[in-house]
Parts: structure tokens; sequence; C-alpha cells
């Protein structure tokens, strides 16, 4: 997907069918296509629905010109036209219908191109909208052009289905919600963009019906164009976002606050300093041996090892020269020399550290780093990976395990509560609810946000006590620690 000022990608003819081919059959009286291009859908509309009435608009003027064979298609940027008003349809009104694929680009890519093409600042309020909801300033040209629409065709029934990215269309629903805006039912069925536009984004045909009657702010989730059955419904559910509206309603009692905190693993913005690989003994990328005090170094695991469980063997060594981010380094020099001489030898890549994080703190610092780190025995999770593996990892020849900053951790003192809240958080309880809270298009689906909301305590209290019991002495041994272990989860609140 190109990203010029005018997020042009043109959708292939063949796409336009298929996806005009799975709208509600209907006899439209009103097409309308924002920002049409070349006019595909409203070609498509032309062969599908040809007693429609079809109206386009486009700002680039060789475009409009040749989609006016499909349609009367007005020359014009759609940030300065008024919807409700400025569109001087002819026909008597009737089912009206708003197809598209708005631009593909976003606020700040508008702005490193120098394009003007962007919404006038007094015209954006109601982006600011969608920034308060999302979080984030830049949002998505396309999130604005679904705005609009949604607004200036409030006051009708109207059907809107365009090609967005599912990020944007999760967006748009949690508006729509906050706005309390008339939205009766919604439903979003996933395109191959690699396949349709070579672009590596999760994309979806988003149709919105806008009336009156009962207000709904849930679509049901197709997994392709053609599905004739959803695999989930997403939305919004008491004001909240969900993934999977089914899941989120069985898991939600269990949708609280932790009683335990997730650690993120360390950061240290030097790999090849701090990173060693294990080959008869710690050793730099380059293979050079080194030599430094066995108390600051620990096994590594990086994401993928946990993901992929590449638990079994010591591959990397990470050294951990503080305990805590705010120790000083310099006492190294007397209590670890080994380890001081091979930092102070190596201090350009630590003094270069970029990262402001960095700055007026201890020369050698690192982050992620404080009594967890140093506990025996944790769980930890991939925050990249699309598929949740939660795993335990105990101590290697006594020494605590460590992780990249990507894995998010559990610490525990002793293996047995290690192994029930690992029962806890596999179980089903826990598995719908991480179902229903992560979107797995998002580039780090697991996060500490996320994993702060299983409340492991509600899960020990609503489990079958044997089943758990059963499931955590399948990973540890003795049933009193289990049911100890148990028990201190139940009457933690
Ligand atoms: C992703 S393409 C899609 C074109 C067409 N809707 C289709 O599906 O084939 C986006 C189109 O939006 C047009 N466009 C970009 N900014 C616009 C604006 N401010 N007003 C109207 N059209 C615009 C571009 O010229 C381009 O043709």
């Amino acid at each position: 997907m190109p990203n010029n000022e005018f997020g042009d990608f043109q959708t292939p003819i063949e796409l336009a069918r298929a996806l005009v081919s799975a709208l509600p059959r209907r006899r439209w009286a009103r097409v309308l296509e924002p920002t049409c291009g070349v006019g595909n859908f409203l070609s498509v509309i032309g062969e599908q629905h040809p007693g429609a009435e079809r109206v386009g608009i486009e700002v680039q003027p060789e475009y409009a010109a040749a989609a006016s064979t499909f349609g009367r298609v007005v020359t014009a940027s759609i940030f300065d036209f008024d919807l409700a008003r400025d569109i001087a349809w002819t026909s008597e009104p009737g089912p009206m219908l708003v197809v598209g694929n708005p631009p593909w680009v976003t606020n700040s890519q508008l702005s490193v191109l120098g394009s003007s093409n962007r919404p006038a600042r007094a015209n954006t309020d109601n982006v600011r909208g969608i920034d308060a909801i999302t979080g984030s300033s830049n949002f998505d040209i396309a999130e604005y052009i679904w705005v609009k629409l949604l607004t200036e065709f409030s006051d009708r029934p109207v059907t809107i289905a365009m090609i967005c990215k599912t990020q944007v269309a999760r967006n748009i629903l949690l508006y729509c919600a906050r706005r309390q805006l008339p939205v009766t039912g919604s439903s979003l069925r996933m395109i191959d963009a690699k396949k349709w536009f070579a672009a590596g984004v999760d994309a979806c045909w988003f149709s919105v019906e806008l009336g009156p009657g009962k207000t709904d702010y849930t679509a049901q989730a197709f997994p392709s164009i053609d599905a004739s059955q959803p695999d989930s419904r997403i939305g919004v559910v008491d004001g909240q976002l969900v993934a999977n509206v089914a899941a989120y309603e069985r898991s939600k009692h269990f949708d609280g606050p932790s009683p335990l905190i997730w650690r993120q693993g360390i950061k240290h913005d030097a790999s090849a300093v701090m990173e060693l690989t294990e080959n008869n003994g710690p050793r730099t990328k380059l293979g050079t041996g080194v030599d430094i005090e066995a108390d600051y170094l620990y096994p590594l695991f990086k994401c993928t090892d946990v993901y992929r469980d590449k638990l079994s063997m010591v591959s990397r060594w990470m050294i951990v020269p503080q305990s805590h981010t705010g120790d000083d380094t310099a006492q190294l020099a007397d209590s670890a020399p080994k380890l001081w001489k091979y930092l102070t030898d190596n201090a350009i890549a630590l003094d270069g550290r970029k990262s402001s994080i960095y700055r007026n703190r201890a020369r050698f610092c690192i982050f992620g780093v404080g009594p967890y780190t140093f506990a025996p025995y944790k769980i930890a999770i991939s925050g990249f990976h699309k598929v949740p593996q939660f795993r335990m990892v105990g101590p290697y020849h006594g020494k605590p395990a460590v992780f990249d900053d990507t894995t998010y951790l559990l610490p525990f003192e002793d293996a047995t509560a290690c192994a029930v809240a690992y029962a806890l958080l596999t179980g089903q309880e826990s598995t719908d609810l991480i179902a229903a809270l992560a979107f797995w298009d998002s580039k780090r689906p697991v996060t500490k946000k996320l994993l702060q909301r299983i409340d492991l305590s509600a899960i020990a209290r609503a489990s079958d006590r044997r089943t758990l019991r059963e499931r955590a002495l399948a990973a540890n041994s003795s049933i009193d620690a289990v049911d100890q272990a148990i028990d201190r989860f139940t009457s933690r609140s």
C-alpha cells in the first residue's frame, strides 16, 4: 500500500464485486462512494444494483473523470464537503448505502509528506474525540472519514460499508458507543490485504447500520469475505472494547486487578555487551570468552524462547550488574573487578545508549530489575506472539532465569505457588478473559496492562478445587503444598 498523500490504492474490481455481494440484499435507492478514485465500487453497484442513483466524490480530477462513467462524480475534497447538505440527490429517498475504500494514510504520514490533504483544523473536533478515545493523535485519515460520515448521516437510516484496517473498525465502534450514535448493528469481514493490496496490515470490510431502533455497538466478525458464519463478535461491552463478546460475558467476573504484580523482563539497550552466548562458557557474539564474576551472570531467555518453549537448556547469559535500577555501578570496581573491567572496556556502547531513560542514571544501569528478577521460579509469557503461551521456569543450577524486555513474568519464591498460578492462568477462565481482551493484530498483543487484569484470586475461588489441584500437581508433586498455595490464592482479594 503506497504511503502517498492520497493513500491512493484502487480496489481491484473482483474484490469490489465480492464485497458488494456480501452486503445485505436490499434495493438501494442511493449509493455514495466518498473518495471514489476511478470508481470501481460505483461500477460494481451499477452491475448489481442498476436502479440505484450513484454519486462519487474524488479529489484527483483524472480519477473523477474516469469514475464519472459510473455515476455523478463531484471533484472535491471530502474534507470541504458537507455530506448531508452538498449532495443534490435526484432520486426519491430510499435505502441509502455508502461504500468505498478511504485513503490508507495516517495523519503523521501526511505531515511528513508536507501534505495539505487533511481536514482543516477547525473541522477536527470530532477527530479529537477519536484521539481521546484511542489515546493517539496519530489517527488514520480513514478514521476521520468514518467519523464524518457517521456524524453527518446520523439523522437518517444508512448503511456504511468500507474497507479499513481492523484497528480503525475497532476505534470506530468505540467512538460510536461513547458518542451514543444511532448504530443498530455492524459486521466486519476479514480481507486478505497481502493478496489484494500487498499490504502487511489487518484489513476488513466494515459495515455499520445507522438508523432508529435499539443501539448495538458490537460487530459480528467473519473470518473471510464470503464466510456464511461469524466466528466471533467484537465490540463494546460495559463501556469497554473487547475482542470476543461471548468470551468476555463468560469471564468478566475475573476481569479485576491481579493480586500479583506482573513484571517486564530486563531492558538494557546494549545486547552486544550485556548478552553473551553459551559455548563452553559465556562468549561475546564474536566468540571471545568472557571471564567475569559468576554472581552477575544469569541464564537469559528471549520472548521467542518462551513462546517456543526452548527453555530446557541455557544458550545465552545476561550480565545483570545491578539488583536495582537505582544501584550505583561504580562500586563494581571493588566488588566485581573483572565485571568492571569488562564494562569499562565496552563503555562506548553503554555510554552511547540513546534513550533518555539512561540520562542522569548510574553509568551501566539497566531497567526492569528488582527483587523479582532474582526470584527462583517464574511464569513467563511473550508479549509479541499471537498465541498466549505461559511457561513455568525454574532455576538453572541454582540460578534464576532472566528475560528480555519483550517478555512478561510473575516471580515466585516457591515452586508450588508457581504451579498453582500456572494452573490458574492456563485454565478456561483465564483463557476466555485473554481471548476477550487481546487484539492479536496489535504489534504487542499481550501487555502488562492486560495481564494485570487477570484476577487469579477470583479464578481460584470460582474453580473446582479438585481439577485445579490436579492441574497444579501435574506441574508440582506435593498435594499439601499445592493445597496451601491454593488457599493463599483464594484468600487474597
Ligand atoms: C484507497 S483509494 C480508493 C479508491 C476507491 N474508493 C476504490 O476503492 O477503488 C483512496 C482514494 O481517495 C482519494 N482521496 C484522497 N484524499 C481525498 C480527499 N481529501 N477527498 C476525496 N478523495 C480523496 C484518492 O485520490 C484515492 O483515489
